[in-house]
């Protein structure tokens, strides 16, 4: 085959495009084994199963990685503080992060938890009022960057639906303060009781 100038060149700047890409992306895959030994230091909070040892730490078992990953950088980066993340995160570089994250995720859901039957079901009308489930997936079990509600701690989803109402918790793409906003202390007491009574 014979190649124009055309041709070769827009072989070349492929090339250059692809070695770009694979400098950005060399970082190793995330390693929930190696994630595992570095989750030590969580596991006094989290547990090492990602059920949270008291009501205002938030479960992490099942979390998406991604989820994870950015909540952490955010702790990091001082952006969301609360619990003594942000001193928690210091020292952990962007791998151990994904390492971390990766093993968590792995793990088996939180247990649904029962409740009073007409609170769960208020919060089902209000979550599918407010389309929660179109970000939070259709069982609340969280996808991509968005969070797991499904079995997490109801005192810790109303509290983190408050600060993020009230905007002490900056939410990084303001499409969460924006679901928050409306909502009343009672509905987001139905909220976290149907999040709740989600496996
Ligand atoms: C001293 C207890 C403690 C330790 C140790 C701890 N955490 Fe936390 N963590 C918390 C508390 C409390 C919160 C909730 C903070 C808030 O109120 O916003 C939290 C929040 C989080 C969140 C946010 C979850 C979400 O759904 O948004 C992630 C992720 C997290 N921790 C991961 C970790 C990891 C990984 C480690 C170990 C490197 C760790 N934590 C160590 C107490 C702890
Ligand atoms: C447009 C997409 C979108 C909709 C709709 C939405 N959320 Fe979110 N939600 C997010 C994102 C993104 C985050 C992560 C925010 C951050 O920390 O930057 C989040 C975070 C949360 C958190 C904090 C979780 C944790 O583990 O800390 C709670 C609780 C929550 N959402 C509940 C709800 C409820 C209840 C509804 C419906 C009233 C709702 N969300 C609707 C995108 C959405």
């Amino acid at each position: 085959m014979k190649l124009t100038f055309k041709t070769k060149a827009i072989l070349v700047v492929a090339f250059f495009n692809a070695l770009l890409a694979s400098a950005v992306v060399n970082a190793a895959p995330p390693d929930a084994l190696a994630g595992q030994a570095k989750a030590q230091i969580c596991f006094a909070c989290h547990s090492e199963n990602g059920l949270s040892i008291s009501s205002d730490i938030p479960n992490l078992a099942a979390q998406p990685p991604l989820s994870i990953f950015y909540q952490l950088i955010q702790f990091r980066g001082q952006q969301r503080k609360g619990g003594g993340m942000e001193a928690v995160t210091m020292t952990l570089s962007d791998q151990d992060m994904r390492d971390i994250a990766a093993y968590y995720s792995a793990l088996p859901p939180p247990p649904a938890k029962s409740a009073n039957v007409d609170k769960i079901v208020k919060g089902q009308q209000i979550a599918g009022a407010q389309y929660c489930n179109s970000c939070h997936g259709p069982e609340l079990q969280g996808q991509k960057h968005i969070a797991r509600l499904a079995g997490q701690s109801p005192e810790y989803v109303t509290t983190q639906l408050k600060n993020i109402r009230s905007g002490a918790r900056i939410d990084m793409d303001g499409t969460m303060g924006s679901a928050a906003r409306g909502l009343s202390d009672e509905d987001i007491e139905a909220l976290a009781t149907y999040a709740a009574s989600l496996n």
